[in-house]
């Protein structure tokens, strides 16, 4: 099983996160990425179905600010850093 999570403070709102796995990642009122399965909390375990979809986000992002493990991040972005 794996969390993932955004870390909001180094997003810059691109917005390739989204459109490579829809089902997980939307835009708040500015444009940055939050994960809509938990608020991005970083708690709820992501659906295998769109595991790759999760993987293709990571690898687009210009700036590292998705975060993915096989632990909860209990809101803490940067717990494994
Ligand atoms: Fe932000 Fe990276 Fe998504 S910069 S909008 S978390 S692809």
């Amino acid at each position: 099983a794996y969390y993932t999570i955004v870390d909001q403070e180094t997003c810059i709102a691109c917005g390739a996160c989204g459109a490579s796995a829809p089902d997980i990642y939307d835009y708040d009122d500015e444009g940055i990425a939050f994960v809509m399965l938990d608020e991005n909390q970083g708690t709820a375990v992501v659906p295998e179905e769109v595991e790759e979809d999760m993987h293709d986000a990571l690898e687009g992002c210009p700036t590292e600010s998705i975060k993915i493990d096989s632990s909860p991040f209990n809101g803490d972005a940067l717990k494994n850093e």
